[in-house]
């Protein structure tokens, strides 16, 4: 493609890429999107929609099958090692050896990044008191907790400065005090050094949290993207949530009163354009129908909603055990 179709000014910029795994697995179709330098730009979606398989793209260590894809304006296809080294990446999985001390681990980052020998030792002494680990930087990484193990990792990639840092579901796994420290230091990040962040993640809250802008993946595909604000408006009205005091097989709800955005046995959710107005009219339909009901709420629309509005299935629903707990059984062996 022409060059001039792209603009350097733009932190990652993607063209109809496209990733299809040998087998045919067709795990990022067809994806454009930017992310404008400064931002921090999530990945939300369930397992298998994608989001690891597009960071793999960016930081070139997968190659697309189709597409383009630029990081200021630096074709990644063309000249990997100058994109690489303006990038920071964080894996899903662990990537520091907890055989070492957190020290070691930076220095021999520090080593494998080609950071100049006398810069070396600030810069690993700045991202350890970055990250709140300097009285640690000594012990060995198999006893720190989850949510300091994360912590090095983040220190790691922010070894050799990058211009963006890509990070791979941030905080899965870790508790919730761990988390919000993760999620202080990226805030900072981007506050104190205008680093251009781009995360992956399931948890609607971390994006909610987090993020200036989101791209709702699904099936590898982008089902909306905007900001948090924008998506959830883009919903529209209120949800009401109706839990019954027994399971109920189907319900043909009248359109007038709203429409049942999602529903099992014994719960539903009914978007309406008013949820004050719809709450009356929404008991007395359930009494007409001889259905007691158990309790009633009105919500504004989340991030979950969002998904269920652009890819029809409920978030949390999607989201497997397995994936969330790989790294939590990790840490605990390790303590
Ligand atoms: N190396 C690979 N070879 C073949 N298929 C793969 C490979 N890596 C991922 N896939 C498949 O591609 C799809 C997208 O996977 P990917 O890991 O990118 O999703 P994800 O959104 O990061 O999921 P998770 O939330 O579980 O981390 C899935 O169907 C997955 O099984
Ligand atoms: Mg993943």
């Amino acid at each position: 493609m022409d060059s001039s179709n792209f603009e350097n000014t733009k932190a990652i910029e993607t063209k109809n890429l496209t990733k299809i795994y040998h087998g045919g697995i067709r795990a990022v179709d067809d994806v454009t999107f930017l992310v404008q330098p400064g931002e921090i730009f999530g990945l939300l979606g369930p397992n298998g929609a994608g989001k690891t398989t597009m960071i793999k793209m960016i930081v070139t260590l997968a190659r697309p099958t189709t597409g383009n894809l630029r990081v200021f304006g630096i074709d990644a296809s063309k000249s990997p090692e100058t994109v690489r080294n303006m990038l920071g990446y964080v894996p899903q999985s662990i990537s520091v050896d907890t055989d070492l001390t957190g020290y070691e681990n930076l220095l021999i980052f520090s080593k494998l990044s080609y950071v100049d020998k006398k810069q070396r030792n600030g810069r690993i002494k700045d991202a350890l008191e970055y990250m709140g680990l300097t009285d640690r930087a000594k012990d060995l990484v198999k006893h720190y907790s989850g949510g300091m193990m994360r912590r090095l990792e983040i220190a790691q990639a922010l070894v050799n400065r990058p211009r963006i840092l890509l990070l791979d579901e941030p905080s899965i796994g870790l508790d919730p005090a761990s988390k919000m420290h993760v999620w202080e230091s990226i805030k900072q990040l981007k506050e104190k050094f205008g680093t251009t962040i781009l995360i992956t993640t399931h948890d609607m809250s971390e994006a909610d949290e987090l993020c200036d802008r989101i791209a709702i993946m699904s099936d590898g595909k982008i089902a909306a993207l905007g900001s948090p604000i924008e998506l959830k408006k883009s919903v529209g009205g209120d949800v009401v949530t109706v839990n019954l005091t027994v399971a109920y097989p189907s319900i043909t709800f009248p359109k007038e009163i709203g429409t049942i955005m999602h529903s099992n046995e014994k719960s539903i959710q009914i978007l309406a354009e008013n949820g004050e107005i719809a709450i009356p009219l929404v008991s007395n339909f359930f009494r007409d129908q001889k259905i007691a009901i158990d309790s009633i709420s009105i919500n504004k629309p989340n991030l979950d909603d969002v998904f269920m509005k652009y890819a029809k299935r409920r978030l949390h629903e999607e989201i497997s055990p397995h994936a969330t707990s790989a790294r939590r059984d990790f840490v605990r062996h390790t303590r």
